[in-house]
C-alpha cells in the first residue's frame, strides 16, 4: 500500500532524484576503502591530486581525522557523508567507520543507504568483517557490487574469488571484467561488456587518473604488455570459457540483491576504478520507496521526510555541537522549513542544516531524496527518529543488534559526577553502546553497557575524558550472549541457566543475559514456547506519542 500524498502544489522534480545515488563501501579493515573512496573523488573532481601524501593526510583530514583517537589507534570512529557530482549524477558516499572489531554505527549507516560497494583484498578473500557487512546489506535487501582490490599484488585465483562469493557469501558473482595478469604483470582488465581491453598505466602515487588504451583482445599491443604468450593465452582461454559458461547478465538480479557484479582492479593506482563507478551508476538504482507505517513512501511524494541515522556529538574540536544526520527520503528539503518531530508531535524548524565535506560544513539550501542533511543542535532527537510534513509518516525504528560484550562504567570520583552524567547521556542517545539494567534489585546501580565488539567501551570511555572531562573507570560483565524476549510473556520465573540473568534495554524490553551459546540453548530448551530473538521486538504503538 503505498502512502497517500497530502497536498499535491510541490512536485519533486523527477531527474534530481534520477541523477541521486545513495550508498556506502564496506570492507574488511585494510582492504582499500579509503583508497577506493579517494580514487572515486579524484574522478569525480572534487580532489585534485589523489594517493599523494599531502592529497592522502588532507583527505583523511577532511573525512575521519577528528578525533584523535584515530590517529593513535589507526581506525576510523566518526563518519560522514561525502557529495559529489560525476558525469550528470549526484553521489552521496557514506563513509562507514573502518574498526577492526564491528560497531553498531555501521549497521546504522546500512540503513541509509540504497547500495554498497564490497571492497575485497583480492589476495585475501573473504575476511571477516567482509562477512558481517555482508550479512547486513542482505538483511536489508541492499544491492551489492564487489571490487577485488590490490590484484598488482600476488592474488588468489580469480575464478577461486568467484567461487567464495557464492559458496562462502551465497550470492552469485557475475564478473563485469577480467583481469589482465596479476600482481606486478596486472596491465588492465578485459571488460565484458563492450568486449575491449583496457590497458593503464601507471602514474606517479597513483595521483592522477591512469590513462588507458582501449583495444580489442586480438591486438598484439595486449599480449606485448602482458608478461608472455603463455600469459595471454591462458587469459584467452579463460574469456573464452567465462562467455561460453554462465548466464547473460541481468541487472533485475543486481538490483534485487541476488547477483553482485565484480569488478577487478587496484584502487592504489587507479586500475578499474573508472569501470566500477561507471558500472555501479548504471546498474544501481536511484533512491526508492522505503516503508513506513503507514504504507510505502516514494521519494517522489511532494511532502519532505526523512529518518536520522546517525547523531554525533563534538564531531569537530572548533564547533562543540550535536548533528543529527538525516537522510531525506521523500519531497523536498528547504532551509527553514517547519517539518514535525513525529515521536514527540512537535514542531521544528530546520534553520540549521549543514552538509559536510569532512571538517567543511556548508549551510544547505535543499536536498533531495537520497541526500543527507547534518541538523545541528536539537537535542530532541533520537535515532530512528521521523522528521515529516506529513506527521502520519513514521519510519521504521533502527534495529538494534545484541551485544557480545558487556561491562559496567563506573564514576570513579564524586567531583566527576556532573561531566560522568552529562557525557553518558549523550552517548548513550548517539547509540555508541547500548544500556540495561538488571531485573535483580540488588544489582549495582551503575547500568549495564552492551557493545557488539569491545572497542566501542575503549571509545566512550575516551570520548568521556576527552569531550567532557570525565575519567571512568570499566569493569568487565561476564556476559556474551544476549537476546530479546517477547514483551508480552511473562518472564519474573523463568528457569535460568546458571550465570544467566534477566534485564531491560533502554525501552523497558526483557532481555536475557547469558554467559554463553550453552546456556542460551539451556534456556531454549527449558522455555520451547518463549519467542526469542537477536534484535529488539518492534514496539508497537507509542510511535507518535
Ligand atoms: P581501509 O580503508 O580499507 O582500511 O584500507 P586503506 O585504503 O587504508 O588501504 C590499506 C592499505 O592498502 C594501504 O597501505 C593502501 O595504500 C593499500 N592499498 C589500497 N589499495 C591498494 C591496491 O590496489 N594495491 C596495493 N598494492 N595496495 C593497496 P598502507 O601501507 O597501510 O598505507 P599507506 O602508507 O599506503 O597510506
Amino acid at each position: 500500500m503505498d502512502h497517500a500524498a497530502t497536498m499535491t502544489n510541490k512536485p519533486v522534480p523527477h531527474d534530481e532524484i534520477a541523477r541521486r545515488r545513495t550508498f556506502a563501501i564496506v570492507s574488511h579493515p585494510d582492504a582499500g576503502k579509503t583508497t577506493l573512496t579517494e580514487k572515486f573523488l579524484l574522478y569525480g573532481g572534487s580532489l585534485q591530486l589523489a594517493g599523494s601524501v599531502t592529497a592522502r593526510k588532507n583527505l583523511r583530514a577532511t573525512t575521519s581525522d577528528w578525533m584523535e583517537l584515530e590517529k593513535k589507534r589507526g581506525i576510523s570512529i566518526s563518519s560522514t557523508v561525502l557529495q559529489f557530482d560525476y558525469h550528470g549524477f549526484r553521489i552521496n558516499l557514506l563513509d562507514t567507520p573502518g574498526h577492526k572489531d564491528f560497531s553498531e554505527d555501521t549497521y546504522r549507516v546500512l540503513t541509509a543507504v540504497d547500495a554498497a560497494i564490497m571492497v575485497i583484498d583480492a589476495g585475501k578473500g573473504i575476511e571477516s568483517q567482509t562477512r558481517k557487512l555482508f550479512e547486513v546489506c542482505r538483511r536489508r535487501g541492499v544491492p551489492i557490487f564487489t571490487f577485488m582490490n590490490k590484484m598488482d599484488r600476488p592474488t588468489l585465483d580469480p575464478l577461486a574469488l568467484l567461487d567464495d562469493l557464492e559458496n562462502v557469501l551465497g550470492i552469485a558473482a557475475y564478473p563485469m571484467n577480467w583481469p589482465l595478469g596479476t600482481g606486478v604483470g596486472f596491465k588492465g582488465v578485459w571488460d565484458r561488456h563492450t568486449k575491449m581491453a583496457h590497458l593503464y598505466e601507471r602514474t606517479s602515487g597513483g595521483a592522477h587518473r591512469a590513462p588507458v588504451l582501449t583495444t580489442g583482445l586480438a591486438d598484439p599491443v595486449v599480449r606485448d604488455r602482458l608478461d608472455d604468450d603463455a600469459v595471454y593465452r591462458d587469459i584467452c582461454e579463460e574469456i573464452e570459457m567465462l562467455e561460453g559458461a554462465g548466464a547473460a547478465f541481468d541487472p533485475d538480479e543486481v538490483l534485487a540483491g541476488r547477483t553482485t557484479p565484480v569488478y577487478f582492479g587496484a584502487a592504489i593506482n587507479n586500475f578499474g576504478v573508472q569501470l566500477l563507478l561507471d558500472g555501479f551508476l548504471e546498474y544501481s538504482a536511484a533512491p526508492g520507496a522505503r516503508m513506513s507505517r503507514t504504507g510505502s513512501v516514494r521519494p517522489t511524494h511532494p511532502d519532505f521526510s526523512g529518518f536520522v541515522f546517525k547523531i554525533q556529538a563534538n564531531m569537530d574540536p572548533r564547533h562543540r555541537d550535536r548533528i543529527a544526520f538525516v537522510r531525506v527520503v521523500s519531497g523536498k528539503f528547504e532551509r527553514d522549513m517547519t517539518v514535525t518531530h513525529v515521536r514527540t508531535g512537535k514542531k521544528i524548524r530546520l534553520s540549521n542544516a549543514t552538509k559536510l565535506f569532512g571538517r567543511e560544513r556548508q549551510i544547505i539550501d535543499e536536498a533531495y531524496p537520497g541526500d543527507v542533511v547534518g541538523i545541528v543542535g536539537n537535542a530532541n532527537f533520537a535515532i530512528g527518529d521521523t522528521l515529516a510534513e506529513d506527521p502520519t509518516i513514521v519510519y521504521d525504528e533502527i534495529p538494534r543488534f545484541a551485544p557480545e560484550c558487556f561491562a559496567y562504567l563506573e564514576n570513579p570520583s564524586a567531583s566527576n559526577f556532573k561531566r560522568f552524567r552529562t557525557g553518558m547521556t549523550q552517548l548513550l542517545q548517539e547509540g555508541v553502546v547500548q544500556s540495561f539494567h538488571l531485573a535483580d534489585r540488588a544489582a549495582r546501580r551503575t547500568p549495564l553497557l552492551g557493545a557488539v565488539g569491545p572497542l566501542q567501551f575503549e571509545i566512550v570511555q575516551y570520548r568521556l575524558e576527552s569531550e567532557y572531562g570525565a575519567s571512568s573507570r570499566l569493569q568487565n560483565a561476564p556476559w556474551t550472549v544476549a537476546r530479546w524476549l517477547d514483551p508480552a510473556a511473562p518472564v519474573k520465573d523463568l528457569p535460568l541457566p546458571s550465570g544467566a540473568c534477566l534485564a531491560t534495554d533502554e525501552q523497558g524490553r526483557p532481555v536475557l543475559l547469558c554467559t554463553d551459546e550453552w546456556g542460551l540453548q539451556y534456556f531454549q530448551s527449558h522455555n520451547p514456547n518463549l519467542q526469542i530473538a537477536d534484535v529488539p521486538f518492534a514496539i508497537e504503538s507509542g510511535a507518535s506519542g
